[in-house]
């Protein structure tokens, strides 16, 4: 029996199943996952993606793991799906509050990672709300990588808003940035617009600079892996250069994320951990659609996953605590009330 259910992830009793998200939106795949090593596989592969869904995940696997291993050592096991993605501050945000629940046993780890589900969900809702407050029809909406249903328990952060926009009415046109390396935008934000019925036009990640010049983009929403407490923030590899065409054209560019991925403890974009991913996923591309490689086999390759954008790009922050001006963040606003 099913406990809890989001787009991309099914919670049974003793294990979780995952929509591997490396298939779509070639085939909708459900995969069982009952092991901390088999969930550090798909995180590693992106089969489990999107900050929020990586912590909540991680949070089940290791409460399932302590109800079936009730005297081995959890903390070991807490580590090391710590460092399986080191980006993505959600993560840590759900493994700090699982530890903080060891001492009460396995039980209570299980209603705490439902609660961190749940929480997901409404946060999702509250900040695709206010993001959607932003967005009126016949706005013309530029995003990056995949920040929907997938990479929640809910609605999504960017897409989210543009979600909720839609069952309000507005209509709204959306360009979606491929998003070299792995596609995350192609794959699956173009596959969640249909879903949405939200018209889109697919574009590659060089195309959207010339598309700002061309006065076609309105409105840059992108989410975020970890938003720092001056408010530079980490997303997928790509998001700082929209940053960068959006104020030079003077388009309003937007991030949107839940608190849970504020991190106070990192005080600039400086020290957030960029993860490193192999040169493979550069050189060529693999996946549903099989493997092509086009460059030399031993072309040396830079492949950061994420790229961090200053505060100074950013107009305003939407948390599900409230929408925030770069005053407000200089104020510390978004940090009040943390943890
Ligand atoms: O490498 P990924 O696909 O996990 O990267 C995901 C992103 O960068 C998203 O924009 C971010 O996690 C926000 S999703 C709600």
């Amino acid at each position: 029996m099913v406990n809890l259910q989001s787009r991309s992830l099914r919670v049974y009793a003793d294990s979780l199943e995952y929509l591997d998200q490396t298939r779509l939106p070639q085939a909708e795949e459900w995969v069982r996952c009952d092991s901390p090593e088999a969930w550090q596989h798909a995180v590693k592969h992106l089969a489990i993606r999107g900050a929020p869904l990586i912590g909540l995940s991680a949070a089940f696997v290791l409460a399932q793991y302590a109800a079936r291993h009730p005297e081995s050592e959890w903390q070991a096991v807490s580590d090391r799906l710590r460092a399986t993605r080191p980006t993505a501050v959600n993560l840590m945000y759900c493994l700090d509050a699982m530890e903080a629940c060891f001492a009460q046993g396995a039980d209570a780890l299980a209603e705490r990672a439902k609660a961190l589900f749940e929480e997901d969900r409404a946060l999702c809702q509250r900040m695709a709300e206010r993001g959607a407050d932003l967005l009126a029809s016949g706005n013309r909406v530029l995003t990056h990588c995949n920040t929907g249903a997938l990479a929640t328990a809910g609605v999504g952060t960017a897409i989210g808003a543009l979600a909720i926009a839609k069952q309000r009415g507005i209509d709204l046109h959306v360009y979606v940035d491929e998003t070299r390396p792995l596609l995350q935008g192609g794959r699956l934000t173009a596959w969640e617009m249909a879903d949405l019925g939200i018209p889109y036009q697919l574009i590659t990640d060089s195309m959207a600079a010339s598309l700002m010049a061309a006065g076609k983009v309105d409105k840059v929403m992108v989410g975020a892996d970890r938003i720092c407490a001056n408010g530079d923030f980490a997303n997928k590899v790509g998001t700082y250069m929209l940053a960068v065409a959006a104020h030079y054209h003077q388009v309003p560019f937007y991030v949107v994320a839940p608190y849970t991925t504020v991190d106070p403890a990192c005080a600039t974009g400086a020290t957030i951990p960029i993860e490193q991913r192999d040169g493979a996923e550069v050189r060529g591309a693999a996946g549903a659609f099989g493997e092509v490689v086009w460059a030399p086999s031993d072309a040396p390759v830079w492949n950061p996953a994420f790229d961090v954008t200053p505060a100074k790009l950013v107009t305003a922050w939407i948390l599900d605590t409230g929408v925030f001006d770069s005053a407000a963040i200089a104020r510390g606003e978004h940090l009040q009330g943390w943890r």
